[in-house]
């Protein structure tokens, strides 16, 4: 649950810098690599393992803008088990519309409710090969289409793919489809051509709006229940958060909680009724109090083997609209308390924007994560954080 307002102007800023730039990327990434003709789409098998044909240097996708459709969604190896959910067999639930509670909801409820049982969804884009080596750490990362600069900013800063002692650190982005008709068509090449680099992006066929946010969640639990056996932790957040990937490993060399999920924890947390707020639930949908408590949904970190249990949660639960909620709903459930930690800021400093700490490099690097920031911010102070930097005033959060 964010407590910032989104920000249309930038963000129409930001979608058409994010364009210009990737477009210029992939000239560039064209002009060096020279031309040699492409066997991409010459080569069925090859489009089915992003990641091999990225180890192939000579090949580029001559024809790659010129088709229609990437197949990435089948794994050609034997997989014990898949993504079972293939087609889109889903009619809006007309069990209630006649009912007065139902009339009285505001339109955005009644569409939540209509589709509420239709719980999975295709997959677009796939990689059921990312878990096949040990992890130690993967990041995932809730991030939309148009968002591609911020993923291009993570991918260079803290969610770089690597190893560290002998402890692989691996990322996957989390997505749905373009929520406007008019950037569909061509946000979907962009990305599909984005995961032709990087072979990091798991995408469902569900619109990918606020109140799918936690068809997000439950999608991406069965997805690791599927594929991910050799997870051992889980980092997972916003795309606009500043993460210290240090911090994190550190935190975990200590660790011993067998079912760990710690972040910006919420304990008691009201249900806002007021119908302004980007976060109000009506009473008909939630009628209590009070929330369980629950973890801010801009990064936490939990263990592997809870992640399953908490798809298992999941599905004795119906979806609720707030995803990180939700997830404290999954965790009452298993009769598991997640565990607040000073570190994780995914709700504080935003509030007082002119905290000195917003632009403290001593701070960011005493922290687990932040909320938020801006990819050139959050690019400046990553620099920072690891450049030569002195940190006289000793800052104990860790
Ligand atoms: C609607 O109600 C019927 C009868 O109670 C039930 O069988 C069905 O599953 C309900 N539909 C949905 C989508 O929940
Ligand atoms: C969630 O995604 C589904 C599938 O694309 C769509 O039908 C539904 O309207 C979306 N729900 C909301 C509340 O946006
Ligand atoms: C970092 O600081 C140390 C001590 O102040 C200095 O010796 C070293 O050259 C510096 N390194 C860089 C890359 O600036």
């Amino acid at each position: 649950m964010r407590k910032a307002e989104t920000r249309q102007q930038r963000k129409k800023v930001i979608y058409r810098s994010a364009c210009l730039s990737f477009l210029l990327a992939i000239t560039l990434t064209f002009l060096q690599r020279g031309t040699n003709p492409g066997r991409f789409l010459q080569d069925q098998q090859l489009s089915q393992n992003a990641v091999k044909i990225q180890k192939e240097e000579t090949s580029f996708p001559n024809s790659f803008w010129e088709t229609r459709k990437l197949e990435m969604t089948e794994a050609t190896e034997e997989q014990v088990k898949t993504w079972d959910v293939t087609t889109i067999t889903c009619t809006a639930n007309s069990n209630f519309t006649t009912m007065d509670w139902f009339k009285e909801l505001e339109p955005n409820f009644q569409q939540f409710l209509l589709y509420r049982h239709c719980r999975y969804f295709p997959m677009i884009i796939n990689h059921p090969e990312k878990c096949s080596d040990h992890i130690h750490l993967l990041i995932v990362v809730k991030s939309i289409i148009t968002q591609h600069d911020r993923r291009e900013t993570i991918r260079k800063t803290w969610g770089k793919e690597k190893e560290v002692d002998g402890k692989k650190i691996k990322i996957v982005f989390l997505l749905g489809t373009a929520s406007k008709n008019e950037e569909r068509a061509n946000y979907q090449k962009l990305l599909d051509y984005e995961n032709f680099i990087y072979g990091d992006i798991l995408q469902w066929d569900f619109l990918d709006t606020f109140f799918n946010l936690t068809l997000k969640e439950v999608h991406f639990l069965k997805w690791l229940s599927i594929y991910c056996d050799n997870v051992d932790h889980i980092f997972k957040g916003d795309d606009d958060v500043f993460v210290s990937p240090n911090n994190i490993l550190e935190f975990l060399e200590g660790n011993t909680v067998e079912n760990l999920l710690v972040g910006d924890v919420v304990n008691n947390a009201r249900p806002i009724r007021r119908k302004d707020n980007k976060y109000y639930i009506p009473k008909t949908l939630y009628n209590k109090n009070h929330y369980p408590p629950y973890a801010g949904g801009g990064g936490f970190l939990m263990s592997g083997s809870l992640a399953k249990r908490l798809y298992k949660a999941s599905e004795m639960l119906e979806l609720f609209p707030i995803d990180d909620v939700f997830l404290g709903m999954c965790l009452e459930i298993l009769k598991v308390n997640p565990i607040n930690h000073k570190g994780f800021k995914t709700f504080g400093i935003v509030i007082n924007k002119n905290s000195k700490m917003n632009k403290e490099p001593c701070f960011f690097r005493s922290i687990v994560v932040v909320h938020k920031l801006l990819p050139d911010e959050l690019r400046h102070m990553w620099d920072l954080v690891h450049s030569n930097l002195s940190c006289s005033r000793k800052l104990h959060l860790l």
